[in-house]
């Protein structure tokens, strides 16, 4: 018995060290430079702008990925660093979390990466509705407080990070609805419990998340 218990314990020293490794091995991605040309006419996309949550499990290429991200929140400017949604006081204080199936990353616009997280699914965390955890990207935005300096007040840092959110979510949802993608953007969120999953720092704030996928074949 004592042998048995030995050799068990012989056997998960080994395994449980190689499969943690395993959940925090994710390298970054370099994305593909971004497609600037192109897509829907603006009153057209406009048009077809709506929230879908029947969403199909289909992959989204890294070049989608890549264009949407440039369109969410992207540098179109780089003599400036400025970004494709504006920022109050240009804090440019949102970050873009992509949770994955194979982990959750960080989009890092400077590089046009996406940085490793988290080597673990986080997708279903991400909202209450379970659609979130079967789409194939979930983004969210996080408010880095600690960007937004001399703000007069925490309120107005609340109020600010909210804005600015708002605006890439309105980028999101209208280069999906150019690209052919379905999304939604939500604030149903049991933030407490994402905070912990992507081991934020206290002065993170989750805003928002949103939902991208092909839509449902019905
Ligand atoms: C701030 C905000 C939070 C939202 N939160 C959720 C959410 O948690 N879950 C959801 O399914 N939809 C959410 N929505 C999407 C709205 O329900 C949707 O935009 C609204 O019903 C109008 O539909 P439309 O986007 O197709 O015009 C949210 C929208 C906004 C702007």
């Amino acid at each position: 018995m004592k042998t048995r218990l030995t050799v068990t314990a012989c056997l998960l020293a080994v395994i449980l060290p190689i499969s943690s490794l395993l959940a925090t091995e994710l390298k970054p991605i370099k994305l593909p430079p971004p497609n600037t040309k192109g897509g829907m006419p603006l009153m057209e996309a406009l048009k077809a702008r709506k929230s879908t949550r029947e969403l199909s499990e289909k992959e989204i290429p890294l070049q989608v990925l890549s264009d949407l991200l440039w369109a969410a929140f992207g540098i179109n400017r780089p003599k400036e660093g400025k970004r494709t949604a504006p920022s109050a006081l240009n804090w440019q204080e949102i970050d873009i979390y992509v949770a994955l199936k194979q982990g959750l990353y960080l989009y890092n616009a400077q590089t046009n990466t996406l940085e490793p997280v988290l080597g673990e699914d986080i997708r279903a965390k991400t909202g209450v509705q379970p659609f979130a955890g079967r789409a194939p990207v979930n983004l969210i935005y996080v408010a880095d407080y600690g960007r937004m300096k001399n703000a007069p007040s925490e309120e107005l840092k609340d109020f600010y990070s909210a804005c600015d959110c708002g605006f890439i979510g309105q980028n999101v949802y209208l280069f999906c609805a150019s690209a052919g993608l379905g999304t939604v953007v939500r604030a149903w969120i049991d933030r407490k419990e994402l905070a912990k999953a992507m081991k934020l720092r206290d002065d993170q704030r989750i805003i928002l998340a949103q939902t991208i996928g092909y839509p449902r074949q019905k």
